[in-house]
C-alpha cells in the first residue's frame, strides 16, 4: 500500500510494531508523517519506534507509543487516543492494522478462537475508529484505514473463524462511507495477500496439512 502525505500529516497504526503496520509506519514517515504506534508489547513498540526513526525526512519529526490493547475496553481505547492527539495534534490518517489468525475446521476450534479474532480484528478496529471520528467530522477531513484480508473478500476453508472478521470490516467500513463523506472523510479498505510478517509465521504453525495443501490450490485461482 502507498500513502502520500503532506508534510507534518500525523498518522495512527494500531498494529505497527510489527509486519504489515510497520511497514506502512516506515513508508508513512518517509514522506514526512508524524506517526503514532499502538500495540501491547512495549518492547516490540520501542524496536519499531527505533527502527522508523532511521527514515526521518526532517529533525522535527515524531514517533510515539502507546500500549494499550485495542480490542479490550472502548473508554481506554479513546483515553489513549486523546493523549496522542493532545500530545501531537488531531490524526490525519488511522490505519487499523491490528489483527490475529488462527485457522482450523469449524467444529476443531475453540469458541474462545471466534470471540479472541472478531475482539481483536473488528471491535479493535471499531474502537479506534470511535475515538477519532469527531473530530476529523469537526475538521472536515481524515481518513481511516481498515486492514481487511484477500481472506475477507472470499471464504476459505479452515479460515471460518478469521474470514468473519474480515468480511466484518467491509461491511463497517461500507456503511461508514456513507455517514462520513459529507463531512470530507474517507474510508479505505485493504486487502492483502499471504505476506511474510511475524503474525503470518503465527498463522502458518496453526495450518494442518488439509489447510496447507488447499491454500497451494487456490493460489491457481486467485
Ligand atoms: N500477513 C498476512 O499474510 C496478512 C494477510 C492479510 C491480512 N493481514 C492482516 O494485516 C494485519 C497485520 O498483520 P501482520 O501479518 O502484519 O501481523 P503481525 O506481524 O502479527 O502484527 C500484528 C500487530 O498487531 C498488534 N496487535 C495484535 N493484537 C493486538 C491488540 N489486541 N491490541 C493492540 N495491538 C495488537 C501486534 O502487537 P502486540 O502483539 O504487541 O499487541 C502487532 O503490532 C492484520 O490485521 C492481519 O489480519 C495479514
Amino acid at each position: 500500500m502507498y500513502v502520500m502525505f503532506s508534510l507534518e500529516e500525523k498518522q495512527e497504526v494500531t498494529g505497527g510494531s510489527s509486519g504489515i503496520g510497520k511497514s506502512i509506519a516506515v513508508e508513512c514517515f518517509k514522506q514526512g508523517a508524524f506517526i503514532t504506534l499502538l500495540a501491547r508489547n512495549e518492547s516490540r513498540l520501542v524496536e519499531a519506534k527505533k527502527e522508523i526513526e532511521k527514515y526521518a525526512v526532517n529533525d522535527k519529526q515524531v514517533v510515539q507509543c502507546i500500549s494499550v490493547d485495542v480490542s479490550k475496553d472502548c473508554a481506554s481505547v479513546e483515553r489513549v487516543i486523546k493523549q496522542a492527539q493532545d500530545k501531537l495534534g488531531p490524526v490525519d490518517m488511522l490505519v487499523n492494522c491490528a489483527g490475529t489468525s488462527v485457522t482450523g475446521k469449524f467444529e476443531e476450534l475453540g469458541i474462545s478462537n471466534f470471540e479472541e479474532l472478531m475482539s481483536v480484528n473488528y471491535l479493535g478496529s471499531v474502537y479506534p475508529a470511535r475515538a477519532v471520528i469527531t473530530t476529523m467530522k469537526e475538521r472536515r477531513m481524515g481518513r481511516i484505514v481498515f486492514v481487511s484480508s484477500q481472506a475477507g473478500q472470499v471464504g476459505l476453508f479452515g479460515f471460518t473463524a478469521y474470514s468473519a472478521t474480515k468480511f466484518a470490516l467491509r461491511g463497517l467500513a461500507e456503511a461508514l462511507q456513507m455517514e462520513v463523506k459529507p463531512y470530507n472523510v474517507y474510508i479505505t479498505v485493504a486487502y492483502p495477500p499471504d505476506t511474510d510478517t511475524p503474525g503470518f509465521a503465527e498463522e502458518n504453525k496453526t495450518k494442518n496439512a488439509e489447510v496447507t495443501e488447499l491454500e497451494k490450490l487456490l493460489v491457481f485461482f486467485f
